[in-house]
């Protein structure tokens, strides 16, 4: 049922290159919430204001607020169950594929509410690109043609155009010199690391401005979750990246501000460093050392 859903957002990515802003317009500076991490000098990426998530009667996430500064990492932690994932897909509409599912509050990319009145899931999710757990590339398809997918379903047909784009993203994912020579073959005929950034080079094709992994090393060994590590700190300078661990040993590596989640609230959100030395709340400092979650 994941993958159905996971396909679906995906090939939703697909975006031209010229894709104009929600509504045209620059970026503008939002004043700065409470919820801002104090150390961060950029303007936000997302500003998230009291952000409520139901499925039916349940009330998963309560009243979350957070600015996500651009051109850096966030990490979100929790124990298993607080609300992670449920955060992350509301940050790109994921949640509008779900029946069940009601969102209220804001999410504001650059300034512009991807909620709005006339603002459409598919637009935003060019703009907000998404990896999950499990990599889910098309099976049969060709490597090539699994970077490019997203690019074809929005209309790109110059083969030029199409290629160069591929390899840009291939190389952007640190995986073209491992398949530059078999293009062809399927995905599946790729290792689960070679997959992960597959997909990776996938949803970075459609140039989006955010890219959401929802645990993206969890199903890999060390050298693979190695080079997962450093493509997220090399995409850094040119993308926000918003990404959910379950390793505090990750998110120590590789955000630059971490939000810790319980029982679907935002209990503390702040540099990387402050959450895991000096955490102002208890219940951060007993999740980071180990003793519950
Ligand atoms: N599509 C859905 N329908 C109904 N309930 C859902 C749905 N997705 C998530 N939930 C519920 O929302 C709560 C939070 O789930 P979520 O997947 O966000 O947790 P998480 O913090 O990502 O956990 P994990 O670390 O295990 O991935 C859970 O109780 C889950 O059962
Ligand atoms: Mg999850």
């Amino acid at each position: 049922m994941n993958t159905i859903m996971i396909d679906r957002g995906e090939m939703d990515t697909g975006a031209s290159p010229a894709e104009p802003p929600l509504s045209g317009q620059a970026p503008p500076s939002t004043p700065a919430l409470q919820s801002l991490p104090p150390s961060s000098s950029t303007a936000p990426a997302l500003s998230v204001k009291d952000l409520c998530v139901y499925f039916g009667p349940n009330q998963v996430l309560r009243s979350v607020s957070l600015e996500v500064p651009a051109r850096a990492v966030t990490a979100i932690i929790g124990p298993s169950g607080c609300g992670k994932s449920t955060f992350l897909r509301s940050l790109n509409r994921m949640h509008d594929l779900v029946p069940s599912a009601r969102v209220e509050g804001e999410v504001k990319l650059f300034g512009q509410d991807i909620y709005g009145p006339g603002v459409e899931a598919v637009l935003v999710r060019r703009r907000v690109g998404m990896v999950f757990q499990k990599s889910n590339p098309f099976p049969t398809m060709s490597v090539s043609d699994n970077v490019t997918v997203g690019l074809r379903l929005n209309g790109l047909r110059r083969r030029a155009l199409l290629a160069e784009r591929m390899e840009q993203s291939l190389v952007m994912a640190a995986l073209w010199d491992e398949v530059k020579d078999r293009l062809n073959a399927p995905a599946i005929s790729l290792s689960g690391g070679q997959q992960q950034r597959l997909c990776i080079a996938r949803a970075l094709a459609v140039q989006p401005e955010v890219l959401l992994m929802d645990e993206p090393a969890s199903a890999l060994d060390p050298l693979a979750t190695a080079k997962i590590e450093d493509l997220i700190l090399s995409l850094k300078k040119d993308y926000t990246i918003v990404i959910v661990t379950h390793n505090m040993q990750q998110a120590a590596r590789v955000s630059d501000f971490t939000a810790f989640f319980y029982l679907g609230e935002l209990i503390e959100y702040d540099t990387t460093s402050k959450i895991f030395t000096s955490p102002s709340q208890k219940r951060t400092e007993d999740y980071v050392t180990g003793r519950f979650g």
